[in-house]
């Protein structure tokens, strides 16, 4: 482990002091690709060619699976020898970004024979910077545990539970209350912020007014004002269907009712927001935006998260991918279906990927791509041109077959106009694939007997 840290360590020292370096990386002043340039470099001046796949592999691995604590001794012992000429400051600056590192992996790597993500995959093979892109952290935290939550007098963040390309987020609770809980997800990318502020106000606003509709993540308050802006959601105890299908594989024959279900409760509450006057699109659905929840009257319900930041998140993923031109290389690496932003691509049509105006087919695609991956039961694989003879070869009805074909048309006129239309499909023709109508519940949202 020491080698590879050892160079993360020194990289963030190459520019100029570890805080000023770290605080252009937040701003977007230096961006990752350059950092990871220095990481390699390091990399390849402290590690002889032979042996460098086996070092990278062996310190990923070790940081991956270490417990916290054990981790931060090595990366205090590191930071302490690498950065001795550093500030205290810089020395901690350099430990809190390093901190990060276990979790990228660990996101990175879970796929359906780890959904822990302490595995990598056989044919990992880190031959140029660029490829450190999925393990580098996007900015330096900007939170720690117990810190106050700015703006929210008496709330407190307790689990980070992500750093994304625009966004961390954070559970929060009140600090009396142990009990209140809830996603506190802060912007902290630029020029998602001034998106935020500038643009996103209404969509907001329509959320909030229509915020209490059961099929989604509820938004519970907003905070443009604050320095980070942030989102507040209702928190999700079940957590996302994403990691629910890594770790919960759903046995072929029940696949097609159960992905049936689901499409179609998702369907109608998108379509709800779809038909709102202004139009709400959510234009980032993917299966970990949605999250299972038990209601207070016990039924398991399936909610969109979310509603309201999807642009943002999918606008940054998107320019990420194609300034930093990190897609088509990773094919070959053996990463390309993990990494976050081919994990976007995947499920964003071809209007919004050239950038047009959101529509409602923008979710309507992204719902036939979850709905594939839900037959074939991995949320991580993406939908190539086979995809037919895969669904077909696991006994998938032509008529569900048919649907996703029309979601995922590549003209939007000939998808389903909106998620009320594919909702409605699917309920005239329930049967026809073995899933009794009553697999529905009467309250939107509920799944139960999906899941
Ligand atoms: N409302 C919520 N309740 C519970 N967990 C949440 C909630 N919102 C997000 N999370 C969890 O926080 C982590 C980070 O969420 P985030 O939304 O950044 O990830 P993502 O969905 O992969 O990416 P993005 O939505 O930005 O495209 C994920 O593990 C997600 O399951
Ligand atoms: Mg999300």
């Amino acid at each position: 482990m020491f080698e590879f840290f050892a160079a993360v360590a020194g990289a963030l020292a190459v520019s100029g002091p570890v805080v000023k370096n770290l605080g252009e990386l937040a701003r977007g002043a230096l961006d990752l690709c350059k950092l990871a340039e220095w990481v390699w470099k390091r990399v390849c001046q402290r590690v002889p060619e032979a042996q460098r796949q086996p070092v990278i592999r062996r310190a990923l691995t070790e940081a991956a699976s270490l417990p916290p604590q054990q981790f931060e001794q090595k990366v205090h012992e590191i930071i302490e020898r690498e950065l001795a000429d550093q500030s205290p400051a810089d020395r901690q600056a350099a430990k809190d970004y390093l901190s990060l590192i276990p979790e990228m992996i660990r996101t990175t790597f879970r796929s359906k024979k780890d959904p822990s993500g302490r595995t990598l995959p056989d044919n990992l093979n880190i031959q140029r910077s660029l490829d450190l892109l999925p393990f580098l952290p996007p900015r330096p935290p900007r939170f720690k545990v117990n810190d106050p939550v700015p703006g929210k007098p008496e709330w407190i963040f307790v689990e980070r539970l992500g750093i994304g390309g625009f966004a961390e987020v954070w559970k929060a609770r009140h600090q009396r209350f142990a009990n209140m809980t809830s996603v506190i997800k802060i912007c902290l990318d630029p020029q998602s912020q001034e998106r935020l502020v500038k643009h996103e106000a209404t969509i907001l606003n329509q959320i909030l007014r229509h915020g209490r509709h059961p099929g989604i993540v509820a938004l519970r308050g907003v905070s443009l004002g604050s320095d980070p802006p942030w989102l507040e959601y209702e928190y999700a105890e079940g957590g996302d269907l994403h990691q629910f299908l890594l770790r919960h594989p759903w046995p072929v024959e029940k696949r097609e009712a159960r992905a049936w279900s689901i499409i179609r409760t998702l369907a109608g509450t998108l379509g709800y927001f779809h038909r709102l006057n202004p139009k709400v699109i959510h234009r980032d659905i993917k299966p970990s935006n949605v999250f299972l929840q038990r209601r207070a009257n016990g039924a398991m319900v399936c909610l969109i998260g979310d509603f309201g930041i999807g642009d943002l998140a999918v606008q940054k993923d998107l320019a990420d991918a194609a300034t930093q031109a990190r897609q088509p290389t990773f094919a070959v690496s053996g990463l390309s279906t993990s990494l976050r932003f081919a994990h976007t691509a995947m499920y964003a049509s071809p209007q919004q990927k050239a950038g047009a105006a959101p529509q409602p087919t923008d979710d309507i695609y992204a719902l036939g791509v979850m709905w594939y991956q839900l037959l074939v039961g991995d949320p991580t694989r993406p939908m190539d041109h086979e995809w037919r003879d895969e669904l077909e070869a696991l006994g998938v009805s032509p008529a569900t077959i048919d649907h996703i074909a029309e979601c995922v048309r590549k003209d939007a006129t000939k998808r389903p106009a909106d998620g009320t239309e594919l909702a409605q499909r699917l309920a005239g023709e329930a049967v026809a694939v073995g899933s009794p109508p009553s697999v529905q519940s009467r309250r939107a949202g509920s799944v139960d007997a999906a899941l």
